[in-house]
């Protein structure tokens, strides 16, 4: 990260851990951060809506690990997968099976796994009673079409094929439905699954890496189950977030995961629609965080405490070498056991982790390129992005295509009584410059696609886009996007005109679903039109 320091402008402090953590590999004694770093008084636990997690009774379940996805050919230099989106039903609970969906599984979905430099090849199939998309959350790819935002539906019983080479660094990345404005709903049915990005990069490094044995995907969600354990969104909903007391681990309700080796790494994602996890380990366990949303960060950061946001992903090594056969490790978030770790025996690992990970050349930004302001506002219903809400017709802003801008993302949400709102970008991985002109967070010096912004403050990210095309950016608490704290913009290559594009709108998507769930327009309820007709505004 060395060069980020001549492109910020002189009134950012360059932080003292950024100094620190590029010598530590020197110093003896490692550092060890031990708190969350986002500010408490914006902790979801103080929200009026707040539904705390629930310690489970039920009895402890085997963790699900999710399948492979197979693909559908695969060479070094290609791969195609078909993936379908479809209803099933999944045992969570003790008693009835739970209506769900999921891709290519009963819920959540099968990770699917793609090489940097790959041409990729997806059909998308949908299986589901209605219109979906599938948002590839992380990946380098262009949109509005591909990336599969709003603009891209596959209705019922239909599918259609996206093509793209990939040029992305090793990442844990997501695909995700993102069908306007009932993105939140789709989520909370299943449908979510993990897509790990590979390279030769993170391959060369002593890291572990043995799918479902010691580098196991970990989903986090929340769910509250109705009669006959079935899910019931409408009944649930909350303008800011829906919640549910009972912490869905891969589509597990309280798991154990049998550990075999001496390092574990495990690819968080916060797949909540709403839920902020702060985890820690039984005894404050330190661990290492190796990677965030984009891939590896530059240097290994040490912690007893991480907190992610929705959609945020990072990848920690767990090292249980002073635990023994028969012990047991718990994940926590807050107070809640989360899942229980039951060492058994396992061969030593004596080589030590790298320290250094990955070198991150930042962009040079021109300084005649004006810095971008974003606003996100309000809460419940009332949220908005700039002072707008999302339509899908209008296009916000414009970014020339492989040029570096800074974007200061605000929230003008009150210091107390308000929350994070995570930001996010489809379509690339930014930088993360500055807090109100502080470092940023020792652990977010890697690319990212998603980042907490807290009440009060004002994150500076770094952007660029290397694609063509349209892309959404907006607030991940689900429903705020839903809600229409949403916008997008086109990135444009200069040295071609600038092509149309054919924008989804409302209308067709809203009759579409009314069509598919047989009820007139005027019956549809999705949760995002709630939030534009409760404040007086058009879709
Ligand atoms: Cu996870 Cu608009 O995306
Ligand atoms: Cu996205
Ligand atoms: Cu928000």
């Amino acid at each position: 990260m060395a060069n980020l320091k001549t492109n910020v402008n002189s009134n950012i402090l360059i932080s003292d851990t950024m100094n620190l953590d590029r010598k530590r590999g020197s110093y003896m004694d490692k550092q060890v951060y031990t708190d969350y770093f986002f500010d408490e008084p914006a902790f979801n636990t103080h929200d009026g809506g707040y539904v705390a997690l629930e310690t489970p009774t039920t009895q402890q379940t085997p963790l699900a690990i999710p399948a492979l996805a197979v693909p559908d050919s695969e060479t070094v230099h290609e791969v195609s997968y078909t993936i379908t989106a479809q209803e099933s039903s999944a045992q969570l609970l003790p008693g009835k099976r739970t209506k769900t969906w999921g891709y290519n599984a009963d819920i959540l979905g099968r990770t699917i796994i793609l090489q940097d430099g790959q041409d990729v090849h997806i059909t998308l199939k949908n299986q589901l009673p209605e219109l979906t998309t599938f948002h590839w959350h992380g990946l380098n790819v262009s949109g509005p079409i591909i990336d599969g935002g709003c603009h891209a539906p596959v209705y019922p019983g239909k599918s259609s094929k996206i093509d793209f080479t990939l040029h992305q660094q090793a990442a844990t990345t997501w695909l995700h439905p993102h069908p306007c404005p009932s993105t939140a709903e789709q989520v909370w049915h299943g449908l979510a699954a993990a897509v790990i990005v590979k390279d030769k990069h993170e391959a060369s490094l002593h890291l572990p890496r043995n799918y479902g044995v010691d580098d196991i995907p970990v989903v986090l969600q929340d769910r509250r189950f109705h009669e006959d354990n079935q899910l019931n969104y409408r009944a649930d909903y909350d303008p800011d977030g829906v919640q549910g007391p009972t912490a869905l681990i891969n589509g597990t309700v309280n798991p154990y995961f049998d550990v075999t080796s001496q390092r574990l790494r495990l690819r968080l994602l916060d797949g909540a629609n709403r839920r902020e996890w702060r985890l820690h380990f039984s005894n404050d366990l330190p661990f290492t965080q190796i990677a965030g949303d984009g891939g590896l960060l530059p240097d290994a950061v040490d912690l007893t405490h991480l907190m992610i946001t929705c959609a945020e992903r990072a990848e920690i090594i767990v090292d249980f070498s002073q635990y023994h056969a028969g012990d047991e490790v718990v994940l926590y978030s807050d107070d809640t056991p989360l899942i229980h770790f039951r060492i058994h025996d396992f061969k030593a690992d004596p080589e030590p982790l790298p320290t250094h990970l990955l070198d991150i050349q930042a962009p040079t930004v021109d300084p005649a390129t004006p810095i971008r302001k974003v606003v996100m506002s309000g809460m419940d219903e009332s949220v908005m992005l700039d002072g707008k809400k999302f339509d899908m017709q209008r296009i916000d802003a414009e970014q020339p295509m492989g040029q570096a801008q800074y974007w200061d993302i605000t929230n003008t949400n009150d210091m107390t009584g308000g929350m994070v709102h995570p930001f996010h970008i489809h379509g690339t991985q930014f930088l993360v410059i500055s807090r109100n002109g502080h470092a940023p967070y020792p652990n977010e010096h890697g690319y990212k696609d998603t980042v907490g912004v807290n009440p009060g403050e004002t994150v500076r990210i770094l952007v660029r886009f290397d694609l063509p095309g349209i892309y959404m950016y907006h607030c991940h608490i689900i429903e705020h996007e839903d809600g229409g704290m949403m916008a997008q913009i086109e990135s444009y290559d200069t040295s071609k005109p600038q092509p149309t594009y054919k924008l989804m709108d409302m209308e067709t998507l809203s009759k579409a679903f009314a069509a598919e769930r047989g009820i007139p327009v005027s019956e549809l309820w999705m949760a995002g039109m709630d939030s534009y007709a409760k404040m007086g505004m058009k879709m």
